[in-house]
């Protein structure tokens, strides 16, 4: 198949990328390179089945292809926040110009969501039904309401025009290429660890996350592309772990005498994130496998050998 994969420089993306890639598919990778990064898609630059194209989603685009995974997007609060208003154009008119495309081509369209859409939720854990607790006019709102809209686009051209649509909702995800400093909480972590200065914990860092090795959310990314149910379906790593807990497993993991300090909670940081996976369960059959140590493990590798190129 020919398969588009927006944001596909990014962290998730290029790894999904790798999975296409070994399948054998033909893949395009369309990336504004806000995020995302050559280096993660350098092994398949000049192959003849990859296709890297620089491209800003906001604007329009015509190509011809089957699939469309479409997960650009900045992901973290770093990143998302430096430009709200570009945010939500993303989420909103690049989410328009995909589903439009995928109209056009009669392409299958995956909209790659978010846990943020359940905001601060009060229902816990979350599963798909619930509707969520968002703030409107708060600062991580570009992100939430503009992936909520997204979701929103995509549900409407389905109804409306036919598309044949898959909704993911990704919760916290981890692994090797994510971005060093872009304030999410695991290379936070990793990387004060590596650096020997304190572990930076917001609150008392009771709030709670689950996470997910990147390895096992492309794996179920494909199977809700390949599957007959459209969603929205969570996919996540329901185990779940405190932040100090984290801290202190980084900690132990990579520099037993690296001190944990404490810092005051940002405005809106969701207290408790846990996915219900019945769903991604019983209709895709998928569940986590790789466990935090053995993610961390390869994550912590990645890390260290980046931060020594760059030494
Ligand atoms: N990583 C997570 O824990 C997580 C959790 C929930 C949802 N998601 C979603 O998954 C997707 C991928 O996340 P990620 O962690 O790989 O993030 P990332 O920031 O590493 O990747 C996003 C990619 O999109 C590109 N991009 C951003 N704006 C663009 C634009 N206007 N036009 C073209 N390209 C653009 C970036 O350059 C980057 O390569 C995002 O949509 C994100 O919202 C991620």
């Amino acid at each position: 198949m020919r398969i588009l994969v927006t944001g596909g420089a990014g962290f998730i993306g290029s790894h999904l990328i790798d999975r296409l890639m070994e399948q054998g598919h033909e893949v395009l990778c369309l990336d504004n390179f806000y995020t995302g990064h050559k280096r993660n898609i350098e092994k398949w630059l000049g192959h003849p089945y990859f296709e890297c194209i620089r491209h800003d989603i906001t604007e329009p685009i015509r190509l011809e292809v089957d699939r469309i995974y479409h997960l650009a997007c900045p992901a973290s609060p770093v990143h998302y926040q430096f430009n709200p208003v570009k945010t939500i154009k993303t989420n909103v008119i690049g989410t328009l110009h995909m589903l439009g495309l995928a109209k056009r081509v009669k392409a299958r369209f995956l909209l790659a969501s978010t846990s943020e859409v359940y905001g601060d939720p009060l229902v816990h854990p979350q599963t798909e039904e619930y509707w969520g607790n968002v703030n409107p006019i708060g600062i991580r709102s570009c992100y939430d309401e503009g992936k909520r809209v997204a979701e929103t686009l995509t549900f409407d051209y389905h109804r409306n025009n036919g598309v044949d649509i898959r909704v993911a909702r990704i919760f916290n995800t981890y692994g090797p290429r994510m971005f060093e400093n872009d304030g999410r909480v695991v290379s936070n972590f990793v990387v004060q660890a590596l650096q020997g200065i304190p572990l930076t914990v917001y609150g008392d860092g009771s709030q709670t996350r689950s996470f997910c090795y990147v390895s096992d959310l492309v794996e179920g990314l494909m199977r809700l592309m390949e599957g007959d149910y459209i969603g929205p379906v969570n996919l996540g790593n329901p185990v779940e772990y405190t932040i100090l807990e984290l801290a202190q497993t980084i900690q132990k993991m990579v520099n037993p005498n690296a001190d944990i300090a404490f810092k005051p909670l940002p405005q809106d940081d969701p207290k408790k994130r846990q996915p219900d996976i019945s769903r991604a369960k019983t209709y895709l059959g998928w569940e986590p496998l790789v466990p935090l140590q053995e993610g961390l493990t390869k994550t912590i590798a990645d890390f260290e050998e980046r931060l020594n190129a760059s030494r």
